[in-house]
């Protein structure tokens, strides 16, 4: 058996902007999804030990089948569709190199503690562990700039074409990162105090990046209110750059607001951005596609932390620590 993990991230910007080619700074976080993949006969199976959802397994043979659990059906469509992807692109991946790996069947445990669908990119971290897992399951290591491309096509796929390769190349790579359409570089970044808020919920990315589509099909305008992202996004690199904190947090608020402009913002999330602000923080914005989930905002870790837990509309908050690793490969 191999097991490789992956990590979360949070928007410092940029967030559904870069769908559109605007640069977005996404920063990989200490939370983990990690996927042990062994061979097995007889069809993938696919058991989630902790997925932030009830455990499940489910067991395909080329079909499909919903296992019962008591989870919105489209997470759950989406986790599968997700799992799907990755193993056949790590058998794609084999093929390229000669490895017969049509006939090859999986077991694939994937344990979580990123909650799902909450903004923090547990979807990328699952694909990009699974992928890894999986290869090196068939004999083939791949390098980590072919990982985050195989695992980009994943979400690509499952979100409908509505996807950036800003989560996969963050799960991949680590640390900060920029991406402006297929250019991903890594950052050298100051390691922030970030605090997380999380409301309890999630959103769909797929939908959330759809709506957003028909709001600027409806208003041509509204692309506008993309480009500002862009250069709210480039304006944030010089302060990244410059550890510039004060301007950071200005510019995360002005990302919020557009955000919140874009329709992909909620009253929970509002609630915890203006908690995390009264609880002194330098800016905060929501984070990832939005619709539920979770904020981040940058400021001193205790005192943000004790604003949001007195917040009704939030459920756990925590300090968000720089993920550097990216992916790890924990049996080596
Ligand atoms: C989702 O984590 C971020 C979005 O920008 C979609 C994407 O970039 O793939 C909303």
């Amino acid at each position: 058996m191999v097991t490789s993990s992956a990590p979360g991230k949070v928007y410092l910007f940029g967030e559904h902007a870069v769908v559109y080619g605007e640069p977005a700074v996404p920063c990989a976080i200490g939370l983990r999804a990690q996927a042990a993949v062994e061979r097995r006969t007889g069809g993938l199976r696919v058991r989630a030990g902790d997925l932030s959802l009830d455990g499940f397994a489910v067991e395909y043979n080329g079909g499909t089948s919903t296992p019962e659990v008591d989870v919105p059906e489209n997470l759950l469509d989406a986790a599968m569709g997700y799992v799907n992807g990755a193993i056949d692109q790590a058998r794609e991946a084999a093929r390229t190199r000669g490895v017969a790996a049509e006939e090859r069947s999986f077991e694939v445990t994937v344990d979580s503690n990123i909650p799902l669908g909450a903004g923090l990119g547990s979807s990328a971290a699952v694909v990009v562990a699974t992928i890894d897992a999986a290869a090196r399951e068939l004999g083939v290591q791949l390098p980590r700039e072919e990982l985050a491309d195989r695992a980009y096509r994943v979400e690509h796929t499952v979100q409908d074409g509505g996807a950036s390769r800003a989560d996969t190349f963050c799960a991949t790579m680590g640390g900060a990162v920029r991406i402006e359409g297929d250019d991903c570089e890594t950052l050298a970044t100051p390691d922030l105090p970030l605090v997380v808020g999380y409301d309890g919920g999630a959103g769909d990315t797929g939908e959330l990046v759809a709506q957003v589509r028909g709001l600027r099909e409806t208003h041509p305008f509204v692309a506008d209110t993309v480009s500002a992202v862009g250069d709210l996004v480039r304006r944030g690199e010089r302060a990244l750059a410059a550890d510039d904190r004060e301007t950071l947090g200005e510019l995360m608020d002005i990302n919020h607001g557009l955000l919140s402009s874009l329709g992909v913002s909620a009253r929970s999330l509002d609630a915890m951005v203006w908690a995390a602000r009264d609880g002194g923080a330098h800016g905060a914005k929501l984070t990832g596609a939005g619709g539920g989930g979770c904020i981040v905002a940058l400021g001193d870790p205790a005192e943000l932390e004790r604003a949001l837990s007195y917040a009704p509309a939030c459920d756990d908050a925590f300090h968000a620590q720089l993920d550097t690793d990216g992916l790890r490969r924990e049996d080596e």
